[in-house]
């Protein structure tokens, strides 16, 4: 198999190869297509594979301990919440082409086709005694920055981390925690970024979706060192303060602040005007009854207007 890798790493770069039936199988598998040149294979489309090179070149500083990218993984916050007691964890950035078994908030599944979007997760220690509630939040206004920057001016993000573009989820968070060991706690920060979703891989999700296709400015690689290198100057800060300094400045991502929602928890649905979220990130809603708190483990949110 890592010969074929290595061919189709070969063809990324725009190399012919010749047809075989090995060849076929792994291009088959990564939904790549490929036409005839001279008798030999060329990619029809242009591929940007990962580069771990790349990448740890333009990340600033040395925090990270390891850089992978995997051709195929079950799921990248999986391979670290394993590796969470490894002496190299905190710094741990791992990247995959294709994830088998993505896994998304609240047990669904994240549609990871091969090559065309961003999962990735980073491995980080943090002192068990700062609140960690807020870090999602903390984490998706983040990365909406970053998307901007890149060209993506009307990111927002909807309560607590769904990064939304057009009214559909561009990008997700997954953030776990290991158990706790002498004052720290080990949290993978598993990120999903759908920059190019084809109709028939997108027919499994069951919510409203968008991708980036056409409007992003820089390339795949450039924006994984963009994203890990914010989140890294980002995560030192949230664990000097927690997330108390950060409530007001919510506001100017949340895309139904102030706006008509639906809370759904468990069978029963509260509606409510969406009042932004107290200095722990739990959201506040103003209902018929006055005003609710709702902590983001135990519900989920739709506008309605
Ligand atoms: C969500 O449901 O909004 C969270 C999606 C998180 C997906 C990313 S992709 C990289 C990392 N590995 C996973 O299995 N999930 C996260």
């Amino acid at each position: 198999m890592s010969d074929v890798i290595s061919t189709i790493k070969g063809m990324a770069n725009g190399l012919s190869a010749e047809p075989t039936t090995e060849l076929a199988d792994a291009l088959a598998e990564a939904g790549l297509t490929t036409h005839q040149s001279g008798g030999r294979l060329v990619l029809s489309e242009p591929l940007e594979l990962l580069d771990t090179d790349l990448i740890r070149r333009s990340v600033p500083g040395d925090i990270l301990s390891r850089v992978e990218a995997h051709w195929s993984i079950d799921s990248t916050n999986s391979y670290l919440m394993d590796r969470a007691s490894s002496a190299d964890f905190h710094g741990w950035l791992c990247l995959a082409e294709r994830q088998i078994q993505g896994r998304g908030r609240r047990g669904r599944q994240w549609i990871s086709p091969f090559g065309k979007n961003i999962y990735m997760s980073l491995g980080w220690n943090l002192s068990s005694r700062i609140g960690l509630e807020g870090l999602s939040l903390v984490v998706g206004m983040q990365l909406a920055r970053t998307l901007r920057s890149a060209g993506l001016k009307d990111i927002g993000v909807k309560w607590p981390n769904d990064i939304m573009l057009d009214r559909g989820k561009l990008a997700g968070i997954l953030i776990e925690m290991a158990t706790p060991r002498q004052g720290l706690i080990g949290v993978v920060i598993g990120i999903g970024i759908n920059l190019q979703l084809d109709e028939k891989d997108a027919g499994e999700i069951d919510q409203a979706w968008s991708d980036t296709r056409g409007a992003l400015g820089i390339a795949r690689n450039k924006l994984v060192a963009n994203l890990v290198s914010d989140l890294l100057e980002e995560l030192p800060r949230f664990a000097d303060t927690g997330f108390a300094p950060y409530q007001d400045s919510w506001k100017k991502f949340d895309l139904y602040y102030g706006r008509e929602v639906r809370i759904q928890l468990g069978e029963n649905f509260i509606e409510g005007v969406n009042q932004g979220v107290d200095s722990r990130g739990n959201l506040l809603l103003e209902t018929e009854e006055g005003q609710q708190i709702f902590n983001a483990g135990e519900v989920s949110l739709r506008a309605l207007s």
